[in-house]
């Protein structure tokens, strides 16, 4: 493979000439607003192959839930991902269907970019890892990590094939996990039990292009020092009582082993080049330059938004009042709860994150998804047939938080057809269709509220209160769980006041029960609109309610006495027997 960029190598006299550019080397916190800050970030997709569920329910859609919610609670809050282009992941697959690494990127970052907007996962930026500016980013960051005495040259044996002729980094090499004993472990983690490989100790590897067993050979790699970070990291976790049982576990069981030093270059053409002369041909580790498309697609989303100015991107990274929070899934782990957060404590410039959000993995009718063996539910697929909102509800419905979780078609069917079809899209639909067929759409009065309307009422808050709770607590299945639970209490509340008997002998009550129910709808549709906000959008039109803005959350409830309301449409439909069974069908 040829190197298919002009990419820039540095040379001493402008590196000399880029810490002079580098703003934290003034160690200035400049910030242009000092108000509290949140980014949100999202694993950044390897750019070769398609978004299956799994990625979904992984990271992407509670990343989603909880940029929504912070911005209906009047946080700034920024939603930053982009496609991972470097490295091996992407040499592999180019080399697996024998075209350039360009053709892979070019196609998956487009692929992966509709199937998100077209679950509505609304980044604020979408950038790529082979871009430019991105390159410099690394290389800066590189380049102060190695000023600063954590990066070090040294001599290593490699796995090298000899029928490829070439050294075999990361994913390059396959063989059995010398931790777990698990076949699918690759030179660089376990893809069973998440521990970071070391490839020369691999049992029986193998090459990954030609199958053939590798020898080993000497070659010099550049390693950052990790171990010169196991006190801070011990009491950056400690500092972080909050984080997830997962990650903490996962953290502190890497702290008590020790740390050591990780090699954070490659032998390879494609990726971000070593920015020092004699590391001419070598790259850096893809796992050292993605995270860092963190801070670099911050600044791209300051320059490219004409709503912000091009600074805008240091209150997010330069800001002890701003919180990052990475959301990903738990074979990530490592990079960010220890190897990323010690690459910021070198560099010295940013803010460490506050917290790491890592869901365990979805599995389809218990087994683990495969990409090789089309074992997986792929998201272009899914959106051919049907709209997002049932499947972000089924996913949050069944999110792998605190251990893994099962998907099957069958069970996304009967949920999406009792859960949201049943129970809140029928509670939402007859309210409406109540206001509409006995008065005329407007907004009946409540008069002398029986003492179920105002525990109604009451609900209405208590739900809203808890709801907030534990999305704060990134607690995103049982949140969602009590937006139901809300929605059935009101269906509840409907059959014990029966506004259809009601209204032929006691108009009142009828109006009394009808005007509750129609809060309680108002209200759903401002704590469903993180899960589901296509839905929430709708239903709001059809209350004649404005569409929620930032800070929503806080306001007071808008539907008075006298509003008019539009007709009821269906929110959701159900799915039958014949269209669930194709789709199950595909995974046989
Ligand atoms: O596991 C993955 O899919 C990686 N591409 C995630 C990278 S996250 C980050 F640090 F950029
Ligand atoms: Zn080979």
């Amino acid at each position: 493979m040829k190197k298919s960029k002009n990419w820039k190598i540095i040379n001493n006299s402008n590196i000399h000439q880029l810490f002079k550019e580098h703003p934290y080397n003034k160690k200035a916190k400049q910030v242009t607003d000092k108000t509290n800050k949140t980014l949100i970030t999202a694993a950044l997709p390897y750019a070769n192959g398609k978004l299956h569920i799994g990625h979904i329910a992984g990271a992407y859609l509670p990343a989603d839930t909880c940029t929504r919610f912070l911005r209906l609670k009047g946080e700034n809050a920024i939603f930053i991902c982009g496609s991972d282009e470097n490295g091996v992941p992407i040499t592999v697959s180019a080399a697996k269907e024998n075209v350039t690494p360009q053709v892979i990127i070019d196609r998956y970052h487009e692929i992966n970019k509709q199937a998100f907007a077209g679950m509505n996962i609304n980044f604020d930026a979408y950038h790529r890892t082979s871009c430019s500016d991105h390159t410099e980013e690394a290389q800066k960051f590189f380049l102060e990590l190695h000023q600063k005495g954590h990066v070090q040259r040294r001599t290593t044996e490699q796995l090298y094939c000899d029928s490829c002729e070439r050294f075999l980094p990361d994913r390059y090499v396959e063989g059995t996990c010398y931790h777990c004993k698990s076949e699918l472990a690759k030179g660089d983690q376990c893809e069973t039990c998440g521990k970071m490989i070391d490839a020369i100790k691999l049992i029986k590897p193998k090459c990954a292009i030609c199958g053939k067993t590798p020898e080993v050979k000497n070659t010099d790699h550049w390693f950052f020092r990790l171990d010169n970070f196991e006190k801070e990291l011990k009491t950056f976790i400690e500092e972080r009582p909050y984080f997830r049982d997962n990650v903490k576990r996962f953290s502190n069981g890497l702290l008590k082993q020790g740390l050591i030093a990780r090699a954070i270059t490659r032998d390879l053409s494609w990726g971000v080049p070593v920015p020092l002369e004699e590391a001419e041909g070598k790259v850096l580790y893809v796992w050292f330059d993605a995270p860092i498309g963190y801070i670099s697609f911050t600044k791209k989303w300051a320059e490219e938004n004409t709503n912000v100015n091009n600074n805008e991107w240091k209150d997010y990274w330069i800001n002890d009042n701003s919180k990052t929070i990475h959301f990903i899934g738990k074979d990530n782990i490592v990079f960010h709860s220890i190897v990323w957060p010690a690459m910021l404590m070198s560099h010295g410039g940013y803010n460490l994150p506050h917290d790491v959000v890592a869901n365990e993995f979805l599995n389809i009718k218990g087994a683990k998804t495969s990409t090789s063996r089309n074992y997986a539910v792929w998201i272009d697929e899914y959106l051919e047939l049907f709209s997002a909102d049932p499947l972000r509800y089924y996913l949050t419905a069944i999110a792998p938080e605190g251990s893994d979780s099962d998907f099957s078609w069958e069970d996304f069917q009967t949920r999406n057809n009792s859960e949201l079809a049943d129970n809140l899209g029928n509670f939402i639909q007859r309210n409406i269709a109540f206001a509409n067929k006995y008065f005329d759409g407007i907004v009946p009065s409540a008069e002398n509220l029986s003492e179920d309307a105002k525990n109604m009422i009451a609900e209405i808050e208590i739900a809203k209160a808890e709801i907030e709770k534990l999305l704060k607590k990134h607690q995103y299945k049982q949140a969602l769980q009590r937006v139901m639970k809300l929605s059935q209490s009101g269906n509840q509340f409907l059959e014990n006041e029966k506004p259809w008997s009601a209204r032929k002998d006691n108009i009142k009550k009828c109006a009394m029960a009808v005007n509750t129910g129609l809060k309680v709808v108002e209200a759903l549709s401002l704590v469903m609109a993180p899960f589901l906000p296509e839905s929430s959008k709708t239903l709001r039109e059809m209350l004649n309610l404005p569409a929620l803005d930032f800070s929503a959350w806080n306001n007071n409830w808008q539907l008075k006495t006298g509003d008019k309301i539009n007709k009821q449409t269906i929110l959701f439909r159900k799915f039958d027997d014949d269209e669930i069974a194709v789709q199950a069908q595909k995974l046989e």
